[in-house]
């Protein structure tokens, strides 16, 4: 039952976008049957999303969404060990908090393979070092979690092996980079409205070619990093 975790202190890097893409994703659904979507963060930007789908009347299947706030370590788990028990694969979608603080360490602790959304940007790469690294080492003496940099707002055009081995070449030994990428899309920006699954909003604008066919590659993308996470749980 692996548990897995969207983790960047650095904040509007893709953890909720990928968290809830993975969590819709039809690979997950195919893979894993009952997946928990986890927001561990107060800015409630899932709790939002889920109002809307509520308000909307909007089911998901195979999908259980939980928020879990607090600074009480010992009720935080034991809610956690009861979402463990009632799925079959968990995803926390975790605060960016400029330091490593409670909800990261939790997450890392918790999590088997761990996923850090980053852009090629030199900002990106100061804050990685300065916040995340130190509180992933700490978490590396006691854990066995596996970790990997998800690229994203990539340029579309941009050749995927090539993002893998940049970040490949200036992260640690420890951390290893997706070979699938979120590049940037106006869609990722747009597709939640309303409570909407990328799906769901890709068949709502089936009349409109353009935006659907640009619907339709946002979620291939999904769907690739969906894929390459069922294949490392494989490993
Ligand atoms: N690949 C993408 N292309 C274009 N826009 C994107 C992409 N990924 C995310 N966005 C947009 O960027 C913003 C930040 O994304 P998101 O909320 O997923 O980041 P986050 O890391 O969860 O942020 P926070 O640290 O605040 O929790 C959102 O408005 C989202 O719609
Ligand atoms: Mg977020």
């Amino acid at each position: 039952m692996p548990i897995f975790s969207f983790v960047q202190t650095k904040g509007g890097t893709g953890k909720t976008t990928l968290s809830q893409g993975v969590a819709c994703s039809k690979t997950f659904a195919k893979a894993f049957g009952k997946v928990a979507l986890v927001e561990i963060d107060p800015q409630g930007t899932l709790a939002d999303w889920i109002g809307e789908r509520i308000a909307n009347k909007r089911a998901l299947k195979n999908v259980a969404f939980h928020q879990l706030v607090g600074l009480d370590l010992g009720v935080l788990t034991s809610k956690l060990e009861k979402i463990v028990e009632e799925n079959t694969a968990v995803i926390l979608d975790v605060p960016g908090e400029s330091v490593g603080g409670f909800a990261t360490k939790l997450a890392l602790n918790l999590s088997d393979l761990v996923f850090i959304p980053m852009r090629t940007s030199t900002n990106d790469e100061a804050s990685f070092g300065r916040n995340l690294w130190p509180v992933i080492q700490e978490s590396l003496r006691e854990n066995k979690a596996a970790f990997h940099i998800v690229p994203t707002f990539i340029h579309p055009q941009t050749n995927t092996k090539n993002i893998q081995e940049y970040f490949r070449g200036i992260m640690p030994e420890q951390i290893d980079c997706l070979g699938s990428v979120l590049p940037f899309r106006s869609v990722f920006e747009n597709f939640s409205r309303e409570g909407m699954t990328l799906a769901e909003y890709s068949a709502s604008v089936k009349g409109n070619n353009r935006l659907h066919a640009q619907a339709k590659k946002a979620e291939i993308d999904m769907e690739t990093i969906a894929q390459e996470i069922v294949k490392l749980t494989k490993e």
